[in-house]
């Protein structure tokens, strides 16, 4: 778990999440034991809810490792529903399929193996949902490519826009100590500046977890 928040809040949250079905209990499992970075299990349920809110039905993930968050997504967006799972590796995409099929919904998943950046430049189409969760450095480059990707009151979600707490330290707070300037940590202090001075975005960071950036397309 990447949380800067109390402990005890933090534990309070997390004690109170219903079961998950066996598949992404499995998934959370081996993410614990190999230490594989997945959004959890009530970022899932974030992104299960807003996707239903808007009625989803189009998600374009970029950033997927073995899935996890792609099954949230994939729940949410329903039988009829689109959801582009795309990861730098082989292995990761192999894993990731076993577990869609079995989680019942592999028909709903596209898996594209490559860099989630120029996959999505291959794209001409806008989707209900943008969902960033590459390297940190290319978070500015992905908002670059986003408002054209995402539909007119459809969202651009990010993961990890508070970074451990570091986006508060690097941003300048004359009261915090100034650490090292590190590329990722920049990367997602120019994404946040952008994603509210944007004309393009109503945005919001959700301080749970690691912090998640809901920025809905204006
Ligand atoms: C934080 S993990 C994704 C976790 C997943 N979203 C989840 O919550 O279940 C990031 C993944 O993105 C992949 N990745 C990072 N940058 C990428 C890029 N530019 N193109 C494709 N995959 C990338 C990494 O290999 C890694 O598997």
């Amino acid at each position: 778990m990447t949380s800067f928040t109390d402990e005890r809040v933090e534990n309070y949250l997390y004690a109170m999440l219903p079961q998950r079905d066996p598949v992404l209990q499995e998934m959370e499992r081996q993410a614990k034991e190999r230490d594989i970075p997945i959004v959890g299990p009530a970022v899932g349920r974030l992104f299960y809810q807003y996707a239903k809110l808007i009625k989803a039905k189009t998600i374009f993930e970029m950033g997927s490792a073995i899935g996890y968050s792609t099954i949230w997504w994939a729940k949410a967006a329903g039988e009829g529903g689109k959801v582009h799972y795309t990861d730098g590796s082989r292995k990761n995409a192999d894993e990731a399929r076993r577990y869609f099929t079995q989680a019942g919904v592999a028909d709903r998943i596209e898996i594209h193996t490559g860099d989630a950046l120029e996959l999505l430049s291959e794209r001409k189409e806008q989707f209900d949902v943008l969902f960033c969760d590459v390297d940190k450095h290319d978070y500015p480059r992905v908002f670059n490519m986003a408002a054209a990707r995402v539909r007119p009151g459809g969202l651009f979600v990010t993961d990890n826009t508070l970074w451990s707490g570091r986006v508060a330290y690097a941003a300048g707070n004359p009261d915090l100590p100034k650490p090292e300037p590190d590329k990722k940590t920049e990367g997602v202090v120019e994404l946040n500046r952008l994603l509210y001075s944007s004309p393009d975005w109503f945005t919001t960071i959700i301080p749970l977890r690691d912090g998640v950036s809901v920025a809905m397309r204006l």
